[in-house]
């Protein structure tokens, strides 16, 4: 791709990290939910969309909504801000806490629009040390964020694309040993055992919990987003959104949603019942795998060329996220837990596309 001479040359997203959306059966590359959201929730939803005012601006500050997830999560509505997709709040929370010459702290292999948004808006992001089971080596991202007077440090927990679940203890060390604010990026939680919400809510002064509807939700396609974090941190990140940002139909979509909360959780029990499955299955098989808290499992062939496993994949109907040429993960697949006919197929497929 030929790039235009006005644009800046360091915009684009590093190379490897857009997943090719190939034309297959079973696609199980970007965590998405596999079941499309309740039936029941979208005829509330085509019915409500005919009472909005779409003449007029959305509700600025999106009352309803925020109300209604300050409600789910036990927190007060001031604790909650709403955005399209959790890549806004991060965007917000860089714009608001980071910004030009200020440093932040990340770990690679992590989710990369945290680095990747930090590098566009001018900050200085600096990495800390994984051990080999994947956790952050807490010493070392103390070091870093106190060596660079950082700004910010991002927990990513469950860690995508690794599956790594963070140890509550971890925040509360970064919190108490760090001057940085720290924004755990919780896209996955809903498929792990505990969350930073588990801690005493004093932390909240300190750390920005950041979540989405694109998962559990099975909303990818609207766009929505939310950080719960102290009032005074969530005033913080409002100023770095834009007025109007979240459309009516964005919250309207948001609303309606938290009424069909249990069918929720019961997707959620199937995707980690499967995930079980999958991860038993890949256990018998010439690969290394690593236990995941969320719903994708990361996974190495141990003799094959991920490339070629990768592609093998891909001429037989099902569509893996190839993450080899990401930061620590050589020779690495991540898949996506599906339906179980779609993980049945990926299981066939992989079986003799690692013989
Ligand atoms: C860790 C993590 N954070 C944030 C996001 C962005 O999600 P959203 O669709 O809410 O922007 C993703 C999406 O894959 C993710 O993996």
């Amino acid at each position: 791709m030929t790039s235009h001479p006005h644009l800046r040359p360091d915009l684009a997203l590093r190379s490897g990290y857009h997943s090719p959306q190939v034309d297959v059966a079973v696609r199980l590359n970007t965590n998405e939910s596999p079941f499309p959201p309740p039936a029941g929730f979208l005829d509330a939803l085509s019915h409500a969309v005919a009472t909005l005012d779409l003449h007029r601006y959305p509700d600025r500050s999106a009352n309803a909504l925020r109300s209604g997830i300050a409600r789910a999560e036990g927190v007060d509505s001031s604790m909650v801000v709403c955005a399209n997709g959790s890549n806004e709040i991060l965007q917000a929370i860089v714009m608001a806490f980071a910004g030009a010459g200020r440093s932040v702290v990340v770990a690679e292999p992590t989710y990369a629009l945290h680095s990747h948004i930090a590098n566009l808006v001018g900050c200085t992001v600096v990495q800390a040390a994984r051990r080999s089971d994947f956790t952050v080596d807490v010493e070392s991202m103390i070091t870093a964020a106190n060596a660079s007077d950082a700004a910010l440090i991002f927990l990513c927990s469950p860690n995508n694309p690794t599956g790594t679940l963070e140890p509550l203890d971890t925040i509360t060390a970064l919190v108490e040993r760090t001057e940085a604010m720290v924004v755990v990026d919780e896209a996955y939680c809903q498929f792990a055992p505990t969350t930073a919400l588990d801690l005493p809510r004093s932390i909240l002064e300190r750390v920005l919990i950041v979540r989405t509807f694109s998962k559990t939700w099975a909303l990818a396609g609207v766009r929505l987003g939310y950080a719960i974090s102290a009032a005074s941190v969530i005033d913080g990140v409002t100023e770095g959104l834009l007025p109007y940002h979240l459309s009516s139909l964005t919250q309207m979509a948001g609303t309606l949603a938290l009424d069909f909360a249990s069918a929720m959780d019961h997707r959620v029990a199937a995707i980690v019942e499967e995930r079980g499955r999958v991860a038993a299955a890949l256990d018998e098989m010439p690969v290394t795998v690593w236990p995941s808290n969320a719903n994708f499992i990361l996974f190495q062939p141990m003799s094959a060329n991920a490339d070629a496993v990768w592609q093998d994949l891909v001429d037989h109907g099902v569509l893996v996220r190839n993450c080899s040429s990401w930061p620590g993960l050589s020779n690495c697949l991540r898949v996506t837990i599906g339906t179980s006919d779609e993980n049945t197929a990926f299981l066939n497929a992989l079986g003799g596309a690692l013989q």
